[in-house]
């Protein structure tokens, strides 16, 4: 038993970050990048605007969009979600409408990313690594909540697969929920459409075809850093709101 703790120790404080071997799941061949010129990853300070969502804040982060996260239009974000994650034009319209309806900025076409904390806009109950309004702090990141997912998720779990599938991700998505509806008197989400479109996004921005899934060190970076994994060789794709429409259907389809 001794020696087991022992190995694990190794394992986890010198074989993780680098080794192909990792029992953590392999680590891709693909070459390690960095981030386009210009864009590379900054910490958001204290007064830079951050959102519940991990793409929005990681695309901040990069100065995809601006780095204070303040007054982003739909032409930003389109021009923004094309450059750095191949997504056509029409991708995102419908939801930075729906984000532009909870503008305080001061013009109803432009908004902050703390706006999008609204509950039951388009924040929403039963979120994979934030917790619900309910309990005071339905933005930021939470550690707790992710660690349910991330386990669900198999990130960090030793020997599994490399990579989060359709199935794994949809399973996790709807047991969240159902943690949340355990706990949360004012759980509120009859509609699970929009929390399984972010799951549909996701997997769709961050797939590696070769690999058959979400590569477990994309979703970690993303989550935990609110970084794009550049380094863990993240490619951007190219992306349409068909293609998410498609993956709506293979997350739906899931028998959860
Ligand atoms: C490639 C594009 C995008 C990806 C991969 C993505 C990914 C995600 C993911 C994974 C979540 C769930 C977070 C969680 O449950 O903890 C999420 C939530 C969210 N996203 Fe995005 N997103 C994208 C684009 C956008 C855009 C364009 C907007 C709005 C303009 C947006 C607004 C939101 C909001 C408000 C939430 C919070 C929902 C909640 O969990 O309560 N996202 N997104
Ligand atoms: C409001 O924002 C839009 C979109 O960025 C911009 O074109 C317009 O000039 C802004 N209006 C004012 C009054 O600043
Ligand atoms: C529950 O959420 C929906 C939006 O999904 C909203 O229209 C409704 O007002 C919310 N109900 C309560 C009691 O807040
Ligand atoms: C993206 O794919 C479309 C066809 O689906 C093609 O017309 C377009 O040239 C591609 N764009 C890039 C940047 O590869």
């Amino acid at each position: 038993m001794r020696d087991h703790i022992v190995v694990l120790g190794l394992i986890s404080s010198s074989f993780v970050a680098a080794s192909p071997i990792s029992p953590f799941g392999r680590h891709l061949s693909a070459a390690s990048t960095s981030a386009p010129a210009g864009h590379e990853w900054r910490i958001a300070g204290p007064s830079d605007s951050r959102s519940p969502c991990p793409m929005l804040n990681s695309m901040s982060n990069h100065g995809w969009l601006p780095h204070n996260g303040k007054n982003i239009d739909l032409a930003t974000i389109q021009s923004a979600f094309q450059s750095a994650m191949g997504f056509s034009t029409e991708s995102f319209i419908s939801i930075t409408e729906q984000a532009l309806t909870l503008s305080t900025t001061g013009n109803s076409s432009t908004f902050h990313l703390s706006d999008l904390a609204h509950h039951n806009a388009i924040e929403h109950d039963g979120s994979l690594s934030r917790n619900d309004q309910f309990f005071g702090d339905d933005l930021h990141f939470n550690p707790k909540i992710w660690a349910t997912t991330a386990q669900r998720y198999g990130i960090r779990v030793p020997f599994s697969t490399p990579v989060i599938t359709v199935e794994t991700a949809s399973k996790a998505r709807a047991a969240r929920v159902r943690d949340a509806k355990l706990v949360n008197p004012a759980f509120n989400l009859t509609d699970q459409s929009g929390s399984i479109g972010e799951t549909s996004i996701f997997l769709t921005a961050f797939w590696d075809q070769s690999a058959g899934g979400v590569p477990k060190d994309y979703a970690r970076v993303l989550f935990e850093q609110e970084r794009i994994p550049y380094a863990e060789g993240f490619v951007k794709g190219n992306h349409t709101l068909a293609d998410i429409v498609t993956m709506i259907s293979a997350v739906s389809a899931v028998k959860v």
